[in-house]
C-alpha cells in the first residue's frame, strides 16, 4: 500500500514539474534568409583578448601558431564558421589610431590602453595581422573607426589603405612596402563606438551631422559602392537617438544601425560562476529584453526605412558578471550554463527577427565577458556559450520558418518570464532545424512543434545542459558542459514532441 502511495506521489510530481509548450512552425511561409553574420564575434584590445588569447606573437612563444596566431583558437573558430570579427573595439577604438600599428614591429610606436587599465601595449597585432588573421579564418573583417579622438582624415586614409588598388596613392604604395600586395576590400565599416558613452559623450543631433562628414568622406561617387557603413545607435533603451538617426541620415549614406545590449545588473554585479537563484532570473531578465530593445527599435527603424533597407547590427551583446581575478586580466569572467541560456534565447530572438537583424557581434571571443573560449598559458577551453554557437550554427543563411510559440511562464516570487524560447530554419539542402531553450532551473518543459508544410519521417538532436546552472567547463575538467545526442524528441503525425529538462539547449534536425 505505501509503495502504491509512493508511486501516485512521484506521478503527481511528475505532471506537476513537466510544463506543456506548444509551437507552431510554418515551414511553407519561409521567406526570409538568417544572415550568418547574426553568428559574427568582437574582439578587442582589452585584459588578454588579443594579446595572450589570440595573439602570441611569433618568436619566443611554445604555444603553437600561425604568424603569430593561436592555432588552438583558429581551429576552435573556423569550426563555429565564424562569419565576422569586429576589431579594435569598443572604447579601444575610440582612442586607436591605426597608423601607430603598421610597418616593421620594432619601429612601431607603443602606446597606453587608455580604455582598459592604462597598461602599454607594443601595438604589435595591427591591421595587418587582424585583416590576414580574418582572411585566415574566412571571416568578414567589420573595422570600427575611431570618431573621438581620430579625425575624418584618419578615417579616410584607412579605408585607402586597406581597399584601394595598388599604386593609387602613397597610401597603397605604403600597403605594398609592409607587405601586402592586393587590398582586402574590408566591407563592414563602425562609424563610432558608443559615441553617447566612451566615444565622445555626445548628443544624437551632433553624432548624426559629423557621422555624415565621415560617411561621406569615406566613400566617394566612384566607390562607395560595396561599403557597408554603421552608424552608433543606443546601449539602452534611448529611442530618440534611433529616430534622430533614421530621420537625419539620407538614406545613401546608412547601411546599418549599431546597438548595444548586455544581461548585465549593473547596480548588483555578482560572480560569474557563484551566484543564487535570484541573481540567475535577473540575468535572463535581462537577456529577454534583447527581444523589445529590438522589437522597439525596428517599430522606430520601419518609420522611416519601412523596406529594411537599413540592418539593425546588435554588434556588442552577452552576460556581464564581476570580473573573475583567477583569469587574471580585465573583464575575465567564467561562462556557465546560464551563459548557454543567454546565448540560446539570444541567438533565437535574432532569427526571429531576421527581417531586421542581419548581423551580430557577441561580446567578447577569448577571455572576456560571456567569451566562446577560455586561454591558460598553453591551454585552451570551449565555454558552454561556444557549444551553443556551435549547435546553432545550422541557422547561418538559412531561411527562417516562423513560428508561433506558446510557452510557459518560468516564476519566481511575483515575476514570470517566457520558460521556453524557440527559432527554426529550413537549410538549402531542405532539412529543418528547430532550436529550443528552456531556462526554467526547476522544470522540465513538453514541447509540442507541430509542423505545416513539412512532413518530417526522421528526427535526431543534440543537448546541452547540466544539473546546476552554475556548472562551467575548467582548465582540469573541460568537457564537463558539452553536447549530447538527444534522444528526448519524437514524430507523432504532424507533429515533433519534445521533452527538455530544466536548463537545457536542444537543436533539432529535421528530414522529410
Ligand atoms: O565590451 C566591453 C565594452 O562594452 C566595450 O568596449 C564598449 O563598447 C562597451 O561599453
Amino acid at each position: 500500500m505505501r509503495q502504491i502511495i509512493l508511486l501516485i506521489i512521484i506521478g503527481m510530481w511528475a505532471a506537476t514539474s513537466i510544463a506543456q509548450n506548444k509551437v507552431v512552425a510554418h515551414a511553407d511561409a519561409a521567406k526570409t534568409q538568417i544572415s550568418k553574420h547574426i553568428y559574427g564575434h568582437f574582439a578587442e584590445h582589452l585584459g588578454r583578448v588579443i594579446y595572450d588569447g589570440i595573439y602570441v606573437g611569433d618568436d619566443n612563444t611554445k604555444i603553437p601558431n600561425t604568424d603569430g596566431v593561436r592555432n588552438d583558437v583558429i581551429t576552435a573558430l573556423k569550426d563555429l564558421n565564424i562569419p565576422n570579427l569586429r576589431w579594435p573595439g569598443g572604447c579601444f577604438a575610440d582612442t586607436y589610431h591605426w597608423k601607430e600599428a603598421i610597418g616593421p614591429k620594432g619601429e612601431r610606436i607603443p602606446i597606453e590602453n587608455l580604455s582598459w587599465g592604462n597598461y602599454r601595449e607594443d601595438n604589435s597585432f595591427g591591421t595587418h595581422e587582424f585583416l590576414n588573421l580574418c582572411e585566415l579564418l574566412g571571416a568578414e573583417p567589420y573595422l570600427a573607426v575611431n570618431m573621438n579622438s581620430g579625425t575624418v582624415q584618419e578615417a579616410v586614409e584607412w579605408v585607402q589603405y586597406v581597399n584601394h588598388a595598388n599604386g593609387t596613392s602613397h597610401l597603397t604604395d605604403l600597403r605594398e612596402k609592409n607587405g601586402r600586395n592586393k587590398p582586402w576590400r574590408v566591407t563592414y565599416w563602425g562609424i563610432g563606438n558608443e559615441s553617447w558613452d566612451c566615444g565622445g559623450h555626445m548628443t544624437a543631433d551632433y553624432y548624426v551631422n559629423l557621422y555624415k562628414r565621415y560617411a561621406t568622406a569615406m566613400t566617394n561617387y566612384y566607390n562607395s559602392e560595396g561599403l557597408f557603413r554603421i552608424a552608433v545607435g543606443p546601449g539602452f533603451p534611448d529611442y530618440n537617438w534611433t529616430e534622430t538617426i533614421m530621420r537625419e541620415i539620407p538614406d545613401r549614406r546608412i547601411e546599418g544601425l549599431s546597438i548595444h545590449h548586455y544581461a548585465v545588473n549593473w547596480e548588483h554585479r555578482s560572480s560569474s560562476y557563484e551566484f543564487t537563484d535570484e541573481e540567475y532570473f535577473m540575468i535572463m531578465e535581462k537577456a529577454w529584453f534583447m527581444e523589445e530593445f529590438i522589437t522597439k527599435n525596428d517599430e522606430v527603424m520601419n518609420k522611416y526605412d519601412p523596406d529594411k533597407r537599413v540592418a539593425l547590427i546588435v554588434d556588442e551583446w552577452g552576460g556581464w558578471y564581476d570580473p573573475d581575478p583567477r583569469g587574471n586580466g580585465a573583464l575575465y569572467q567564467q561562462n556557465t550554463i546560464r551563459d548557454a541560456m543567454i546565448a540560446g534565447i539570444t541567438l533565437n530572438i535574432f532569427n526571429n527577427h531576421a527581417d531586421r537583424v542581419r548581423m551580430a557581434n557577441l561580446a567578447q571571443t577569448v577571455n572576456a565577458l560571456q567569451s566562446v573560449i577560455l586561454t591558460k598559458d598553453e591551454k585552451m577551453i570551449l565555454t558552454p556559450t561556444y557549444h551553443v554557437m556551435e549547435m546553432y550554427k545550422v541557422h547561418q543563411d538559412a531561411m527562417l520558418v516562423p513560428l508561433e510559440i506558446k510557452s510557459k511562464d518560468f516564476v519566481q516570487g511575483d515575476k514570470k518570464l517566457q520558460a521556453v524560447s524557440v527559432s527554426a530554419s529550413k537549410d538549402a539542402s531542405g532539412k529543418m532545424h528547430i532550436s529550443l531553450t528552456n531556462i526554467d532551473n526547476q522544470t522540465g518543459q513538453k514541447v509540442d512543434i507541430s509542423l505545416n508544410g513539412f512532413k518530417a519521417k526522421n528526427v535526431s538532436g543534440r543537448i546541452l545542459t547540466s544539473q546546476k546552472v552554475q556548472d562551467h567547463n575548467t582548465f582540469d575538467n573541460p568537457a564537463k558542459v558539452t553536447p549530447k545526442k538527444f534522444d528526448g524528441a519524437k514524430i507523432k503525425g504532424n507533429s515533433v514532441m519534445v521533452n527538455m529538462p530544466p536548463i537545457s539547449v536542444v537543436v533539432l534536425e529535421l528530414a522529410e
